[in-house]
C-alpha cells in the first residue's frame, strides 16, 4: 500500500470486511433455520400436532389475515376412534409414506408442490366435493379404494386412476390429509371455499 491510497482501498480492510460479512450471513442462517423449524414442526403454531385428527376442523375468515385460516374445534374423531398422539403420528405418516410412494404429486399439489393435472390436495379433507362432515370419511375410503367407480370428474373428463392402496392405507391417507387441512398455510390455496360447515 503507497501513501496515496485511501483506507478502504487497503488488501487488509477488504479481508477482515469478508471474514465479517461471512460470519454474520452465518448467524443470521443458524437463526433462520432454527425458526424455519419451530414454524414447521408438528406440534407448533401453524403446523398442529398430529392428534389434530381427533379434532373438528373447519376453515374460518380471518378479517386481521385477509383470508381463511383454519380452526381446530370440539372432539371429532377420525372413523369414530380417538387415537394416542403417537398412533395419530404413526397414521398420518403412513398416509404420507402412502401419497409419497403411490407418487400422487405426479397428478396432484400438495402444500403448492406437485402436477397440475388434478386438484390441489392441501385443502382436500374440506372441499365441498364430499358433501357434507357426514358423508365425508365413507365417501374419502370409498374414493381411494377405487377412484375410477367413484369417479366425479368435476366436469373435466379427467379420471383418478386405481393405484392399489390398501384399506390401511387409504385410512392413513385420510389422516394425512384431514391433519394437513389444520396448516396454517396463509390461505393458500387461495380463495379456496370450504364446504357448508354449520355451527
Ligand atoms: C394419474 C393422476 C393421478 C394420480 C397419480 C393421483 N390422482 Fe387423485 N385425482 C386425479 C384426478 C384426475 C382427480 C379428479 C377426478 C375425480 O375426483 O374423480 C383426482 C381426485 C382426487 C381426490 C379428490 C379431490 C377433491 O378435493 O375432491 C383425492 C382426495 C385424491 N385424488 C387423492 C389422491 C391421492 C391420495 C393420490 C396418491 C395416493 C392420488 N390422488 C393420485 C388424478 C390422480
Amino acid at each position: 500500500m503507497n501513501a496515496m491510497s485511501p483506507w478502504w482501498a487497503s488488501a487488509g480492510f477488504w479481508r477482515k470486511t469478508a471474514v465479517l460479512v461471512t460470519a454474520l450471513s452465518f448467524i443470521v442462517l443458524i437463526v433462520l433455520t432454527l425458526d424455519s423449524m419451530a414454524q414447521m414442526t408438528a406440534g407448533g403454531e401453524r403446523v398442529p400436532a398430529y392428534s389434530v385428527i381427533n379434532k373438528r376442523i373447519t376453515y374460518v375468515e380471518d378479517a386481521a389475515k385477509g383470508h381463511k385460516v383454519p380452526a381446530i374445534g370440539d372432539d371429532a374423531p377420525l372413523f369414530g376412534k380417538a387415537v394416542s398422539e403417537e398412533d395419530a403420528e404413526a397414521l398420518v405418516s403412513l398416509g404420507k409414506k402412502t401419497v409419497q410412494a403411490k407418487n400422487c404429486m405426479n397428478c396432484h399439489t400438495l402444500l403448492g408442490n406437485g402436477a397440475y393435472f388434478a386438484p390441489d390436495l392441501t385443502k382436500a379433507w374440506l372441499d365441498p366435493s364430499w358433501g357434507n362432515e357426514a358423508a365425508r370419511e365413507s365417501l374419502m375410503l370409498a374414493f381411494l379404494l377405487d377412484p375410477p367407480g367413484n369417479a366425479r370428474t368435476f366436469g373435466s373428463g379427467r379420471k383418478m386412476p386405481n393405484l392399489g392402496i390398501t384399506d390401511e392405507e387409504a385410512h392413513g391417507v385420510i389422516a394425512f390429509l384431514k391433519w394437513m387441512s389444520s396448516i396454517d398455510t396463509n390461505g393458500f390455496p387461495n380463495n379456496f371455499m370450504p364446504m357448508q360447515q354449520g355451527e
